[in-house]
């Protein structure tokens, strides 16, 4: 989809289909007043009829209205105005969104985008348009064997209304909310196909066509480097597959080699059967969005490759299977990982946390700035948040506090779990260095405690994932999260450089 932005005195602009709000009870916006009066009148007769009340969300399409230079006009509804914020101005664009693509419109003149939501200007408003209107239209239909009929969207360009004030505004929005929706697309296309697609070799595949793309550079470590370095946590979770394990790492680089990057590090487990602690059968098949936290690496790196971000950036990503076989590894089995630390594997089924700090000792030769590691890591997490706020910890409060920040503009929001050593006691072990679980309780704090064992060097935070990277149910698929909150991070970043 296309979209552009245009400022205010549009009485006469044509279109196919123009959008405009209504407020509950019964109030037409200004745009909608204004077309109103064009139509002398019509709009308010509809309303008046109690055929669209303005409840957050409803949508009513008219044709041929009285005089209006537009085939189509979509009323839709706010809710009250004073309760008018983020989420009912996403929601009314969500629905407007779907509202047009059931219609034949190719183009659309969208007037929401002019609204007033509290404390957020023309930049924020377009670029969460552009985001939930990419969203909105999202399909995942590449293993159909023919295309979806039913879902395809007349829907090609779509201008965004924006007071004159805020134009300049308007088009950084633009820039970065397309920027980020191409790299959810990225990450959730890459976390929808099936596993015996989306390999680790495919991954680094997918990491080739980035570095190609936006210029970045590529290592892609394969078995025999890993051994060379050590990495025995990372490997004793490939043992069991026969797809080869690849550890990748790509380089941004936008801004002076003296300043440090950022290291972003994403859980690459491309399939979780558990291993010999093998998972039970029912949903297994969701244990393919295990690289949810690779993807939005990857997806990361192509909205910061597209907004050529002014910073530096390295994404690493562990990536590989974690399968049962005559070579898994076994409970009570014991491995050294790169760090040097001894690990006892007392359940093959947290196999996250064993990729993910050999990859976080990888990450220092970068000398990053701070370390934030992505995984769809523990199902406590999903318990203790459910699918709205991603699990965040930290060794650093104001790292904590800016990804915070970010997850609120982006609205994808996370909320800060504690990590008191008062929890790593649950870690002992009587034959290795530590255990790499801590039992039921506190599962998610327990597993973000054994990761600072391997990022003390560090600021360093992580993102537990496992409830918003993706939904099951009737509308399973990945989400794309969290693409937009770390988007927004790093652009928040290059800015205050
Ligand atoms: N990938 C899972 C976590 C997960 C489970 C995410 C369900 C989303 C939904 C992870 O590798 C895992 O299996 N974690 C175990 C850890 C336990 C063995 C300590 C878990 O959460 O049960
Ligand atoms: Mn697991
Ligand atoms: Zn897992």
């Amino acid at each position: 989809m296309e979209f552009s932005i245009k400022a205010g005195g549009l009485e006469k602009a044509r279109s196919a289909c123009t959008v405009i709000g209504v407020f509950e009870p019964r109030k037409l916006t200004e745009a909608a007043a204004a077309l109103d009066r064009v139509a002398r009148g019509y709009l308010t007769g509809i309303v008046n009829r109690g055929d669209m009340e303005g409840k957050s969300g409803a949508t009513l399409l008219l044709h041929s209205v009285p005089d209006a230079p537009h085939e189509r006009v979509l009323l839709v509804g706010l809710g009250r105005r004073n309760e008018f914020g983020e989420k009912q101005y996403r929601t009314a664009v969500a629905a407007a969104i779907k509202a047009l693509a059931a219609t034949g419109s190719p183009d659309a003149l969208m007037h929401l985008t002019a609204l007033p939501v509290a404390k957020r200007d023309a930049a924020w408003k377009v670029a969460h348009a552009v985001m939930v209107a990419m969203e909105a239209i999202y399909r995942f239909d590449r293993m159909k064997s023919k295309p979806q009929d039913e879902t395809k969207c007349a829907l090609r360009r779509l201008t965004l209304v924006v007071e004159k004030s805020g134009l300049r505004r308007a088009e950084a929005g633009l820039e970065q909310g397309l920027a980020t929706a191409h790299g959810m697309n990225l990450a959730r296309d890459l976390g929808n196909l099936p596993a015996n697609v989306c390999t680790p070799g495919y991954l680094a595949e997918q990491a080739h066509q980035l570095a190609k793309r936006y210029r970045m550079k590529i290592q892609v470590l394969e078995r025999e480097d890993m051994e060379k370095l050590g990495m025995g946590a990372l490997l004793s979770v490939a043992r069991g597959s026969t797809q080869p394990p690849k550890l990748i790492a790509l380089q941004y680089q936008g801004a002076d080699k003296k300043v440090k990057p950022v290291a972003l590090v994403g859980k690459g487990i491309t399939f979780d059967t558990g291993g010999i602690s093998l998972k039970p059968a029912a949903e297994m098949d969701e244990m393919k969005f295990d690289m949810c936290g690779a993807a939005s690496v990857l997806g990361t790196l192509k909205a910061v490759g597209e907004m050529r971000l002014p910073f530096n950036v390295v994404g690493v990503i562990p990536a590989t299977e974690n399968m049962p076989g005559g070579s898994a590894t076994r409970p009570g089995d014991i491995v050294t990982s790169m760090s040097g630390q001894t690990i006892e594997v007392l359940n093959t089924d947290a196999e996250g946390r064993l990729i993910l700090c050999d990859a976080l000792t990888y990450a220092e030769r970068f000398n990053p700035a701070a370390v934030i590691d992505i995984a769809t890591l523990t199902g406590a997490c999903v318990i203790a948040l459910g699918h709205v706020a991603t699990g965040l910890f930290a060794n650093d409060d104001a790292l904590a506090r800016e990804l915070l920040a970010s997850g609120e503009t982006a609205c994808d929001r996370a909320w800060h779990l504690p990590l008191w050593d008062d929890y790593q006691e649950q870690l002992k072990s009587n034959f290795a260095d530590f255990a790499n679980i801590g039992g039921r309780p506190a599962g998610s704090v327990t597993a973000a405690c054994f990761l600072a064992r391997f990022t003390k060097n560090h600021k360093w935070a992580h993102l537990d994932i496992a409830g918003t990277a993706w939904k099951s149910g009737k509308e399973k698929g990945a989400t794309g999260r969290p693409v937009p909150l770390l988007t927004q991070f790093l652009a928040g970043r290059a800015r205050r450089r």
